[in-house]
């Protein structure tokens, strides 16, 4: 795993968009895995930055959502669905045809999980999985205890993922408690992850995911798991890190590649 401490939102947004920026650059057909949340929000918008130069496009490749809330609208702006469209399909330029979130308004929502796999599967798998991560650990909603090899299915949101969440609600009533999410063993999948994080309040699932035993009681501790993964953040959400004067002399001395 590379860690990379940088000064301060912004640059986490900057180095996680040069990422992905050097992928869909050399594929511009790549799958990008899609996050919501606060997290990502300085990657789309430095993404964005780099779409207006056309430096990149993303008109062909394909995006995959890693979760959404259930029963809620598709119209409702706070469903994933109208955010992904609105802080990545349009102002980035994706295919809407492409850009696929799991269907938390079906009947049938274990066929819906299921079809989601599908998808992944039919478009090649992912190339990159952007993340954020929840105070909790979280990553996707896959909530404290979530198994390793989950895959696509409905959860029950824990209370506090549900009351840092109420703050994009006009109540916490107004949260739905259960969610569709890609499982940890999906995310794993993944050719590649880059997980952004900033702020103290991120800063013990940072120093759990990264330097603690690999739990699924702190479901970022995966990422130790797969063999490429990056995880990028600011100073506050790196401030509980042990080894943080190590990943800085390791991001100063990269090997050659
Ligand atoms: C949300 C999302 C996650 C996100 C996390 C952190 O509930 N389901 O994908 O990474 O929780 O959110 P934020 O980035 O807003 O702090």
């Amino acid at each position: 795993m590379q860690v990379i401490i940088v000064a301060n939102a912004d640059a986490v947004g900057r180095i996680a968009s040069a990422k992905i920026a050097a992928i869909v650059g050399a594929d511009p057909t790549a799958v990008i895995g899609l996050a919501t949340g606060s997290s990502p929000s300085d990657t789309y918008r430095a993404l964005h930055g780099r779409v207006t130069k056309g430096e990149i496009s993303f008109a062909g490749a394909t995006g995959f959502a890693l979760d959404e809330y259930v029963g809620i609208s598709v119209s409702d702006p706070q469903s994933y669905a109208s955010v992904i469209t609105r802080d990545v399909v349009d102002p980035l330029g994706f295919d809407p045809v492409r850009v696929h979130v799991p269907d938390g308004r079906a009947v049938d929502l274990a066929a819906a999980a299921e079809a989601y796999e599908a998808a992944i599967k039919a478009a090649g798998g992912i190339d990159v999985q952007i993340l954020g991560i929840g105070s909790n650990g979280h990553i996707g909603f896959n909530e404290p205890t979530s198994s390793f090899a989950s895959r696509t299915r409905v959860k029950t949101l824990a209370p506090r993922t549900r009351e840092d969440n109420a703050r994009f609600f006009r109540s916490l009533d107004e949260v739905p408690i259960h969610c569709i999410t890609q499982g940890l063993g999906t995310i794993l999948e993944a050719r590649e992850l880059v997980l952004v994080a900033h702020g103290e309040s991120k800063a013990n699932a940072i120093a759990d995911s990264v330097e603690g035993p690999v739990t699924s009681f702190v479901p970022g501790s995966a990422l130790q798991l797969h063999r490429h993964a990056t995880v990028i953040v600011d100073e506050a959400a790196a401030s509980r890190l042990r080894l943080a004067d190590y990943y800085r002399y390791v991001t100063l001395n990269e090997p050659q590649k």
